[in-house]
């Protein structure tokens, strides 16, 4: 029997698809350039079932999404107490790209902003790993939730680090203040190399249907994170994983997600599911004008919010 799903989801990105608001993010020039028109969409249940529609094969990096699983490492590579003392957990309610420290402390207010996911990376594998072994880590552990391999883009990385001078300005601040023990450049490449990791949305959609499901990968049924460390992720995802519209989205969507400037979003229903959305127009706060469209759509009509 042909499942009403994808003609439903299809429905959603046709009545999206006339939104012109917005603009890809413009200080990667590799993401300026996008295709503008590109619009897609997918769903993983816990069980492993995915829907994907739209432009559901065209790759794109994964950039801030992902934060919350190189989160999941750190604490998986280092334990929960250690992460703390480096990153916190409190929306900052500034930008992505502040430095947004704890007052009275060095410690970035939480992962999810550009300076917490600096001192996270900088956490990924054991500890004093090379900048190779973290990211060889990194890809290793995206491609097993992805279920096949992933790779990074070598020319959004360099467009990237060639344009970062932000970011390495919030490496040697966390450096001054303590929060890393390796070089400042190295945690900054390293960390723009694990944003430039190239994904589609079902990869996205099985990233967040295993934490939706746990930590364990609906479809392979590989156990990936332990549901403790899943447990603090979805957390900070929900307070702080859309930056300072968190508010905006918990009411309206009610669902803990992350979104990054390529323009992806993924969401993460406990128990149920995992969904991911992609257009790269951009909102003033970073999110895909289309993507928060599409999601504000599905919590409606499928009862997605959790209260
Ligand atoms: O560090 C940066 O600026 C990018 N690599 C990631 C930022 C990002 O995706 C913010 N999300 N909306």
């Amino acid at each position: 029997m042909k499942s009403p799903i994808p003609d439903y989801l299809a429905d959603v990105l046709d009545a999206v698809r006339g939104i012109e608001d917005g603009a890809p993010a413009d200080y990667i020039d590799v993401l300026a350039r996008a295709d503008v028109s590109r619009l897609a969409v997918a769903l993983a249940t816990v069980d492993g079932e995915v829907y994907a529609v739209g432009d559901h094969d065209v790759e794109f990096s994964i950039q801030s999404i992902s934060k919350p699983f190189a989160y999941a490492l750190a604490i998986e590579d280092n334990g929960l107490d250690r992460v703390l003392e480096r990153v916190g957990v409190e929306p900052s309610g500034n930008a992505f790209n502040e430095l947004s420290l704890e007052a009275g402390s060095h410690r970035p207010m939480n992962p999810m902003i550009n300076a917490g996911a600096i001192a996270t990376h900088a956490l990924v594998a054991t500890p004093g790993a090379s900048r190779e072994a973290r990211i060889t880590r990194f890809v290793d552990v995206m491609s097993r939730l992805a279920g096949r391999p992933l790779s990074v883009d070598e020319a959004v990385f360099d467009a990237e680090l060639r344009d970062g001078n932000r970011n390495m300005g919030l490496g040697y601040m966390l450096k001054a203040g303590g929060m890393l023990d390796c070089d400042p450049g190295e945690a900054v490449s390293g960390y723009i190399r694990q944003c430039s990791v190239n994904v589609n949305v079902r990869d996205l959609a099985l990233m967040a249907a295993t934490l939706a499901n746990a930590g364990q990968q609906p479809q392979t049924g590989e156990p990936i994170f332990p549901a403790s460390s899943v447990r603090q992720v979805l957390s900070v995802m929900t307070s702080c994983g859309m930056y300072d519209a968190a508010g905006d989205w918990i009411t309206t969507v009610g669902i803990p997600a992350k979104s990054g400037v390529a323009g992806g979003i993924i969401g993460a229903l406990p128990g149920q599911l995992g969904l991911a959305v992609f257009s790269p127009r951009l909102d003033g706060h970073g999110n895909s004008v289309r993507g928060v469209a599409v999601c504000e759509r599905l919590s409606r009509d499928m009862g997605l919010h959790m209260m």
